[in-house]
């Protein structure tokens, strides 16, 4: 196991990352960590990452200085490589300006981690200080026109550093660097699977856990399912989960969600039928954050009825993903973040947390669902809004306007997955934006309601582009739409990024 140290670094996540993708297991942690703590934990080599401070700020970030002395191989990473430096009384110089981008490196040494790799290279900088004295016994191993001190070593010491970011792409050699630094100077074995981190957590589980019973609110979305599967093939039984129809799901969605869980997998599933609860809170609503407003509240009114009834509960299950808890950036993260994922849930439920996804990314959860056994269409499944079809419903919500956008919603996810494209679009759902326009069907004038298609690529939902169809899919499924669902006369296909829209329409 590599341990990576958190100074602050929009880039820290990557680096567990590149080294999890050459099967090395890795986890990012507090730069608080003591000494005693990380040798607990006995990791085979430690990174200290770059961040945003300086050596010489008051309230810089700091480690404990004894893990310099515990044995274990070390690489810093820019700040890291600085705190380095400034711990054995090398100099590290304060920025006059910030050096961001591509820089190109020549290597002046013998460094076991640039082995392999060409003499001049492009590596990815952003810095403000840096190091312009390697520290004594460190060699410099490569400069660039702005850095004195590119890289350095102590070979000896197994201590490294480097002032940019291999862990970035645009750093040519950076993940052979990381490779070099796991295998050849911490001796790693390369031998981590998703298997393995199932293994061990299904152990660490069960540990926590004992006899107690667990709580999880199922989604049927990727994250809360994957955790569901992962507790329940530790604990089996002592898992209960609690499903929340709120009457805003998909077409089939809720039955899908039961099949997979309490058929499928056996599992202890409590449907809640709360369609009639918050269709009825939002009759008459048409303002979109009180819509949104009402459907948080009511999942929490839900689920702590629920949750009230299984008194002897002790453990609250969620899928707070690695991205959770590293985007709210702080060592308090994980507790804000705790409420977040089952809506917000109140603060004097008494429940501890179990986060076992919160080492992963994404696309890792994905892998480890389907290894668990987790069926393709819910971890291949695009992200659906918490609010649900509720804000797909533009204004006033009646059970025929959701009727409209569930069916069409359907045919344009059949044809999205006929014509190959349903891993390759972020998102792709219909709204009905409640005008209704004239059209003509058999002779006859119709005024009937129009569909709006939205599909788009993104990387995190942050920023979005339209997902550029081609024609004769849109064709199909325009037809197929006016065809089928009865009041559409007309279907229309939203061409507009994120910003300035955004993906949803409400
Ligand atoms: P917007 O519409 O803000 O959406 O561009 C960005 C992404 O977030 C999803 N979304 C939500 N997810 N609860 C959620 O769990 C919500 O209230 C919510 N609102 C938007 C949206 O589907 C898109 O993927």
């Amino acid at each position: 196991m590599i341990l990576v140290l958190d100074f602050g670094s929009q880039y820290n996540q990557l680096i567990t990352r590149r080294i999890r993708e050459f099967g090395v297991y890795s986890e990012l942690h507090s730069h608080k960590m003591t000494a005693e703590e990380i040798k607990e934990m006995n990791p085979k080599g430690i990174i200290l990452s770059g961040g945003p401070n300086s050596v010489y700020g008051e309230d810089s970030f700091r480690c404990d200085e004894r893990i310099f002395d515990l044995d274990i191989p070390v690489l810093g990473i820019c700040y890291g490589m600085q705190l380095m430096t400034h711990h054995f009384n090398g100099k590290v110089e304060r920025a006059k300006e910030r050096e961001y981008g591509k820089a190109a490196i020549t290597l002046k040494n013998e460094n076991v981690l640039f082995e392999g790799s060409p003499t001049v290279q492009n590596v990815w900088m952003s810095h403000s200080d840096k190091v312009i004295g390697a520290p004594e016994g460190f060699t410099v191993d490569a400069t660039s026109p702005s850095c004195p001190v590119a890289a350095m070593s102590d070979a000896e010491r197994k201590l490294y550093g480097v002032q940019f970011h291999p862990e970035v792409r645009h750093s040519e050699y950076g993940n052979h660097l990381l490779k070099q630094f796991a295998f050849d100077v911490c001796d790693c074995n390369g031998d981590w699977t998703m298997e393995n981190y199932i293994d061990m957590e299904v152990e660490k589980i069960r540990e926590l856990v004992g006899d107690q019973k667990v709580l999880c609110a199922l989604s049927g979305g990727v994250d809360s399912s994957v955790v569901a599967a992962l507790i329940h093939k530790a604990i089996g039984d002592q898992l209960t989960c609690i499903f929340v129809d709120h009457g805003l799901l998909r077409k089939d969605e809720a039955d899908s969600v039961m099949r997979t869980f309490s058929d499928g997998f056996n599992m202890n599933v409590i449907k809640v039928d709360a369609k009639d609860r918050f269709l009825g809170k939002l009759e008459g609503v048409s303002d979109p954050e009180k819509k949104r407003k009402i459907i948080g509240n009511e999942f929490i009114y839900v689920f702590d009825d629920e949750a009230a009834k299984l008194k002897d509960t002790h453990f609250l299950a969620q899928g707070t993903l690695y991205t959770d808890i590293i985007e709210s950036g702080t060592d308090t993260a994980q507790t804000i973040k705790s409420h977040h994922n089952v809506g917000g849930l109140p603060e004097d439920m008494q429940f501890e947390l179990i986060e076992p996804l919160n080492t992963l990314f994404k696309d890792e959860v994905r892998v480890l669902g389907s290894e668990l056994g987790v069926p393709d269409e819910i971890v291949w499944r695009q992200p659906f809004p918490g609010p649900g079809l509720a804000i797909r419903v533009l204004g006033e919500i009646t059970d025929q306007k959701l009727e409209i956008v569930r069916e069409s919603d359907a045919i344009l996810r059949e044809e999205i997955k006929n014509a190959g494209l349903d891993r390759d679009i972020w998102q792709y759902f219909t709204v009905l934006p409640n005008i209704r326009s004239v059209g003509v069907m058999g002779d006859a004038r119709t005024y009937d309601y129009t569909i709006g298609i939205r599909a788009v690529t993104s990387i995190d939902g942050m920023t979005s582009d339209w997902a550029r169809i081609p024609w004769d899919v849109l064709q199909k499924i325009s037809t197929r739409i006016v065809n089928e669902v009865d009041h559409i006369n007309r279907v229309v296909y939203d061409v507009t990024s994120k910003p300035p829209a955004t993906i949803e329409w409400e």
